[in-house]
């Protein structure tokens, strides 16, 4: 996209490595297998994936509980494995972003080994200690089905350490001018590497201050900004994309003046897309895209409809949360903390016309989108596995054993029933041009053309029928007028006499004039190109 930033316009795809695709038979998906598969996103258009955290790890948190920031977890493969992911990944024009995980180490991570065994170690401070659980009170609890306090008494220790996440990940005391620098130093290191950039994890809750909800804080942009300009200074064209579960006006900040975070996920429009489409009315996705700042040019929204963790219902109304859970989670099983650990296509009952329309809103609506591993082809959860392992089965490659996955046990049970492998895997849908894959595939491409998708210009048309989101998307002289019935049923539009004209259907390649009214069958969708 001319002089864009080329994060504005890219489709990012996230993946867990360890359910991907093993190479060597151990059960677990490793980097070589990773780098196998780089040609099928390639086949899908995706110019940046972003894996989730390879690091040596306890796995209580899948990895998000780091003992080493600077090696590779040996059921991946080592540090040259990942340099020639990263240089298979290049040469096919795909990116790749790690996460960092600044707020907090593992219990397991020397540092704290230290800390908690000596009161002198240099690494006591690196945590968070108290004498007593009653410090700041008012601080949420994250994970409330695991965790009752942000407190941990530690027999060693003799004293109290913090934690916003699980007891055996302690959050890093960022007060420390030392931790400061020591994550500097980690970012280097990877970036070093060649990786193209972090998706910064769990970044609200750097700092803690009495008398605060301790996310937020100015303390915490401070130090984004220094990590920022650390990046400006030595890696130009390497990105940070902010993980924060907030509203959009709490997360502006973390985009500064341009010089904070490149990319922030948008978490409240995903939920709003899911009520959305139960409702079949966009009230709600337009309330948020109203209630959604301007960002600084050189930024970017990054838009999901699913990714690894529960389907997050923080960033709701109480009312709206309950309501979600009714619709979405009718099995208590499918609960979890404040969310709902479902994938996206048992979540749209596997309904094909529901599953094109939210990658419809997916693609579409500003930001740029990124598409969780699997839910490409329509893949299945499992219920039975625990806290959100559900939702990080192994890929269905074919209806081989073991979903092509890997030739040895698997790590995990896969998905069972109608969405599982034997079903719904690439095999078949690669090649098929009817399948899902096939309509993502086209949708991507499509919007890869369009500078219009990468812009932050949005503005709705009025077409007077709740049930149909109209909006037109624009860059320079190419403009979308695109158009989203979400209901099942057909439903009537009008279209304002400045949108009304020739325009170019996107997908069926052909001309078709938009006079006043307009019929749309459910569920339908239709990007058109004016002509001008
Ligand atoms: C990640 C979670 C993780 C948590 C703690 C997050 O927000 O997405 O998977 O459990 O941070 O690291």
């Amino acid at each position: 996209m001319n002089n864009e930033p080329w994060y504005k316009n890219a489709v990012f795809y996230e993946i867990s490595v360890r359910a991907f695709k093993d190479s060597n038979s151990d059960g677990r998906g490793d980097l070589r297998g990773l780098t196998e598969k780089l040609d099928y996103l390639q086949t899908l258009g995706v110019d940046c994936i972003w894996i989730m955290p390879i690091y040596p790890s306890p796995l209580n948190d899948d990895g998000y509980d780091i003992a080493d920031y600077y090696n590779i977890d040996p059921a991946y493969g080592n540090l040259d494995d990942l340099k020639e992911l990263i240089s298979a990944a290049h040469a096919r024009n795909i990116r790749l972003v790690m996460d960092l995980v600044l707020n907090h180490t593992s219990d397991a991570h020397p540092w704290f080994q230290a800390a908690r065994s000596d009161k002198n170690s240099p690494y006591r401070d690196y945590y968070v200690w108290s004498d007593t659980d009653q410090k700041y009170k008012d601080a949420r609890i994250i994970f409330v089905d695991t965790e009752t306090s942000n407190w941990t008494w530690d027999e060693q220790a003799g004293q109290y350490f913090w934690h916003r996440f699980y007891s055996s990940q302690p959050d890093l005391n960022f007060d420390n001018p030392k931790v400061q620098e020591e994550m500097l130093n980690v970012a280097r290191f990877w970036l070093d590497l060649g990786i193209d950039g972090f998706r910064a994890d769990a970044v609200p809750y750097l700092f803690e201050r009495e008398g605060t909800n301790c996310e937020n804080l100015p303390e915490t942009h401070v130090y984004l900004k220094k990590l920022r300009a650390f990046m400006d200074q030595h890696y130009p064209e390497r990105i940070l994309l902010c993980e924060a579960n907030q509203y959009p006006e709490d997360v502006r900040p973390y985009f500064g003046d341009g010089d904070q975070f490149h990319m922030g996920f948008h978490f409240p429009i995903m939920p709003r897309i899911y009520m959305a489409l139960k409702k079949g009315r966009f009230e709600d996705v337009a309330e948020i895209m109203r209630r959604t700042p301007p960002i600084p040019e050189n930024c970017q929204w990054c838009t999901f409809l699913r990714n690894h963790d529960e389907l997050t219902l923080e960033m709701v109304t109480e009312e709206e949360r309950q309501w979600m859970w009714e619709q979405y989670a009718p099995d208590p099983r499918m609960k979890l903390n404040l969310g709902i650990r479902r994938r996206l296509a048992p979540l749209l009952d596997n309904d094909r016309r529901k599953l094109e329309l939210a990658n419809s809103l997916l693609f579409t609506l500003p930001g740029a989108p990124i598409i969780y591993y699997g839910d490409e082809i329509g893949m299945g959860d499992n219920l039975d596995l625990f806290d959100r392992n559900g939702v990080r089965t192994p890929m269905q490659w074919d209806d081989s054993p073991n979903a092509g996955f890997t030739d040895g046990t698997p790590f995990s049970e896969l998905v069972k029933g109608r969405l599982g492998y034997q079903r719904i895997n690439v095999a078949s849908q690669v090649n098929d041009p009817d399948s899902l894959f096939r309509s993502v595939k086209r949708m991507i491409a499509l919007r890869k053309k369009h500078e219009a998708f990468g812009s932050s210009s949005m503005e709705w048309v009025d077409a007077g029928n709740p049930h149909v989101a109209a909006y037109i998307r624009q860059h320079g002289a190419d403009t979308m007028l695109i158009l989203n019935n979400l209901s099942d049923a057909a439903q009537c539009i009008r279209i304002p006499q400045e949108h009304q004209g020739s325009y170019l259907d996107l997908f069926a390649a052909h001309q078709t004039t938009i006079a006043n009214e307009l019929t749309f069958p459910p569920y339908s969708y239709l990007w058109l190109q004016k002509h001008t």
